[in-house]
């Protein structure tokens, strides 16, 4: 099968070429400088330089990969969950492609896909599904924290999210704090890996609750208050380093900590992590350290598939097109609050 893909939930515009499994292109182009100056998405922008790049990306795709309208069997889009105008461009835009060249139109979930792009791996991109395991699935990104119990190939059920912000959001909210340019996670990694993670205690929200949900804001609460007794931190490059090390300590803990619980309670001896967060190193090296001491398999996205992308919408399209689902209809409608099926 020939599947074009593409994905305008938030603030990257991707496009993505896959037959039989193989991402034989993926374009994304992102809006992260656009939104810097305002410390975050803003809706508006986002949807209007969405309808600015996804012809040049989705051109482009389709170039990289060789690849003509004509010989598409499929044309799958992004439905939701995201930004609701900034979802319509991609997937309008997809269904009249489909309609108007007589192709298959599929919907995705956006977490869903997620959940299959630490599947997608080696030189060319392919989905490896034929290592595939029953695993715990760690999504985390800016707007999402959830933990997913993947029984099987497109068989999943939902264990916990969070409450209140996502751990991207938190991240970028304590380098807020310290000064760092938005989006502040990335840099904070940075930081950190010259600081010390034992330098001052973050509280690690709940850590020891007996469910699967989370919560960031306390976190970022905290490390307000610490700023605000402390001031002079900020004027010491160790300092902020410390500082960066401590929080992300926090975050990463919780993370990790969560996760690894459901595993070993769901049995399922594999583990698997995606979404922009999933960039930060500490929490790869937590995750590693962890799975090794528990004999875990552990699945990583690879960083150009951490963060949004069209590749995943078209891997997990692809296989649920083999598996039987009905397309989606001509006129459906963008779901932007679209709870995980
Ligand atoms: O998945 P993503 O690109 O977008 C959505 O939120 O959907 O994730 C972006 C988030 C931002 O909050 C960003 O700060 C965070 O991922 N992030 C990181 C790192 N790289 C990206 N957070 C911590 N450490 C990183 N290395
Ligand atoms: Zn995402």
């Amino acid at each position: 099968m020939n599947l074009l893909a593409i994905e305008t939930s938030c603030d990257e515009t991707s496009a993505a070429v896959v037959t039989e499994g193989r991402v034989r292109a993926n374009v994304v182009s992102s809006q992260i400088k656009l939104h810097a100056d305002y410390g975050g998405v803003v809706p508006e922008l986002a949807t209007r330089e969405h309808l600015r790049n996804l012809m040049p990306v989705t051109q482009a795709a389709l170039q990289v990969a060789g690849m003509t309208i004509e010989r598409l069997d499929a044309i799958a889009a992004t439905q939701g969950p995201g930004l609701p105008s900034a979802l319509m461009v991609g997937f309008k835009v997809a269904q009249a492609v489909a309609f108007s060249a007589g192709k298959i139109f599929l919907g995705v979930h956006h977490h869903e896909a997620h959940l299959y792009s630490p599947w997608i791996g080696g030189e060319p991109p392919s989905a490896d599904f034929a290592v595939f395991k029953p695993c715990v699935a760690l999504i985390v990104s800016g707007g999402h924290t959830m933990l997913v119990h993947v029984k099987a190939e497109l068989e999943h059920r939902l264990l916990g999210s969070t409450v209140d912000d996502a751990a991207g959001e938190c991240f970028d909210k304590i380098a807020k704090l310290i000064g760092l340019p938005y989006p502040g996670g990335p840099e904070l990694d940075r930081l950190a890996r010259e600081g010390n993670p034992r330098a001052f205690h973050f509280p690690r929200p709940m850590i020891n609750e007996n469910n699967d949900n989370f919560s960031f804001s306390g976190l970022k609460t905290s490390v307000r208050y610490f700023l605000r007794d402390h001031p002079a931190l900020l004027n010491d490059r160790q300092g902020i380093c410390d500082l960066c090390a401590s929080a992300q300590a926090a975050i990463v803990d919780v993370l990790v900590t969560k996760t690894m619980r459901a595993a070993r309670r769901l049995r399922v001896g594999c583990v698997t992590a995606s979404g922009g967060v999933t960039c930060n190193h500490s929490l790869r090296e937590q995750l590693a350290s962890a799975c090794r001491k528990e004999g875990c398999v552990l699945r990583l996205a690879a960083p150009g598939f951490c963060t949004d992308n069209a590749a995943m919408i078209g891997i997990l399209a692809e296989r649920k097109l083999e598996a039987g689902a009905a397309p989606t209809p001509f006129d459906a409608e963008v779901k932007p609050g679209w709870p995980l099926p």
